[in-house]
This record gives C-alpha cells, structure tokens and sequence, in this order.
C-alpha cells in the first residue's frame, strides 16, 4: 500500500493574488508576493487504493462529499493525468487553520496535497514543477511550496509558478477577528470583480508596477517601504473587492479599528503594517523584535499569534 505524507503552511500575500487570467489553468492576472508562515500547517496523507472504485476525502477526520470533495477529485485527476494512473485514492487532510476564513487554508492544503498526491503516484517533481501543480489546486497554494518569502510569477502554464525571494528580517502577528467560513469564496468574488468592477483594469495593472516596487523594496532590505506597499496593496484589493456588483465587503468593523491600529502605532513611532486576505482577519507586518508589543496592542480587540517565515512543503514519509 502505497501511502505518502507531506506538510504545508499558509502564506499571507503581501502583494496579493486577485484574479485570474485563465480559469482551467488557475493563471493569475497579475504576479504575488508572500511570507510562508511557521504556524497553522496542514498534514496530508494520500493513500492509493487500488481496489477502491473511488476516491475518499476526509478532512480533519470526517469524510466530506460535495464541493469539497469534488475539488480534491479534480486535483487528483491532474495528477494522475500527469502519472498515467487511474488508481483512486484516500486523502486525509488535518487543517490546523481556521479554514475558509482568509487565512488561506487552501493554500497550505493544496501545497501538501500536491507533495504527497504527486509522490504517492509515483511522480518525481522539483519544486518549481510542484509549485506549478500545487497552483492548479488553488492560486496561492503555489506559494506555499516555498519557504519564507516567495514571489509567485504570472504568465504561461510553464511560466507560473513561486520561487524564493531575498527580504528582511520579519514578523507577522495575525488577528483572529473572525474563523466562521466566509460567506463568498474567494473564487466566486475574483469572478465576479474582473466582471463586474470597473475598477478591476487599474488594479491589474497598479498591481503589475506595485510588484515590481515591492521585490525591490523586499531586496534591499527596506522595511518601512515594503511595509507601506503591503498596506496599501491590501486595501486597494478590498476597495476593488467591494467595488463589484453585488457587492462583497470582507472587512468588519473590528478588521477596520485593526487597520486604524497600524496607523497609530506608526504615529508613536512603531513601523507596523496591515493586510488582510479575502476575510475579516487582520495580519500586521513588522520587525520580531517589536511583534509582542504589536500583539499586546491588537490584543483587546482580537486574539493573536505571532509568526515567523516558515519551510517550504515537506514530504514527512
Ligand atoms: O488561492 P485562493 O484562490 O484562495 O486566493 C487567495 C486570494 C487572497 O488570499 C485574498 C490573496 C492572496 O494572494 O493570497
């Protein structure tokens, strides 16, 4: 029997992933940038079973039927597809991220799921190879394949996939405003902003030049400017995000006071920033040394965990 493990944390885009060039491919619009975090992994087992006329998905031990099963179907046909394989498979997933709640427990999910589905069919892929695939399964899982900070390329098939990036020393401390599932995915949202959003050009193509800055900034060492970058990044998705029609608004009053938080901060003289994902919670950039000051600060108005850049997907056995 035939079983592989492998491990994977969430990221958090400091430039970020909003819309797709291609849906069948999941190519992105514009390229990304994100820290791959140390805390929340996701440990997935995928167990061929040849005599099985189906394929099993049990996410933190339930069995799951529906989208969520059809989803990792679809990814598992890619990889037998690329195997020659028709065998199914049983996929044991244990999520330690408040899932569905923009703290991109897709994207550690599909980072290990694409290591331990590719590795159990019998496919040996480097890690550009398995960012590529790892992207199939959802956009930012891309960038979870890489450890610390990873730039996540748009273009081609061949062409998209994440690989490291050099960037400062960093900390990011995460507000917990919120781990309900969220109501719009992100996917249904990305859809209905590049349809219906008149803002969606600028933003591509603002998006396009704030990547650029941003790798810059993140090269030469310069947290202040790439702290600004992440911020305004971040509010500039949410602002197209809840420019399209009907309307989808991710930030609640507790994600804004948090925002509000950053600027104050600033102001006393602490070079703090804040991004959120498609979901109410608050993620600050910062240097370490100041993380606990910035957790003790967001602590009355959410619970907090500081992170730190963590490794890339890891085959366990
Ligand atoms: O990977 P997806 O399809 O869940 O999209 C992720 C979108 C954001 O988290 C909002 C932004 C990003 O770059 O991670």
């Amino acid at each position: 029997m035939t079983a592989v493990t492998a491990r994977a944390h969430p990221n958090i885009a400091l430039v970020k992933y909003w819309g797709k060039a291609d849906t069948a491919l999941n190519l992105p619009a514009t390229g990304s940038l994100s820290m791959t975090l140390d805390v929340f992994p996701t440990t997935t087992t995928v167990t061929l079973a040849p005599d099985a006329a189906h394929d099993e998905v049990v996410l933190n031990g339930a069995v799951r039927e529906g989208v969520v099963r059809d989803r990792v179907v679809r990814f598992l046909d890619i990889v037998r597809e690329m195997a020659g394989s028709r065998t199914a498979a049983v996929v044991d997933s244990v999520n330690t991220v408040p899932s569905a709640a923009g703290l991109a427990s897709s994207a550690s999910g599909f980072a290990a799921l694409a290591a331990a589905a590719s590795r159990a069919y019998g496919l040996d892929l480097d890690r550009t190879a398995l960012s590529r695939l790892a992207r199939r399964g959802s956009g930012s899982a891309a960038r979870s394949v890489i450890p610390g900070f990873a730039v996540w390329h748009a273009g081609s098939d061949e062409e998209s996939f994440a690989e490291p990036l050099d960037a400062p020393d960093l900390a990011m401390v995460i507000a917990i405003v919120n781990s309900e599932e969220k109501a719009v995915s992100s996917r249904d949202a990305m859809k209905r902003t590049a349809l219906t959003s008149p803002f969606y050009p600028a933003w591509v193509s603002s998006t396009t030049e704030t990547l650029s800055a941003a790798v810059q900034a993140s090269r030469d060492g310069d947290v202040e400017r790439l702290g600004r970058i992440t911020e305004t990044n971040a509010l500039r998705m949410h602002a197209v995000i809840q420019s399209c029609d009907p309307p989808v608004r991710y930030l609640s009053p507790v994600s804004v006071a948090l925002f509000d938080l950053a600027e104050s901060l600033r102001a006393d003289g602490l070079p703090v920033y804040a991004t959120a994902d498609a979901g109410p919670n608050v993620v600050f950039l910062c240097r370490p040394k100041d993380a606990d000051a910035v957790a003790a600060a967001a602590r009355p108005l959410a619970e907090t965990m500081i992170a730190r850049p963590g490794p890339g997907v890891e085959v366990l056995a």
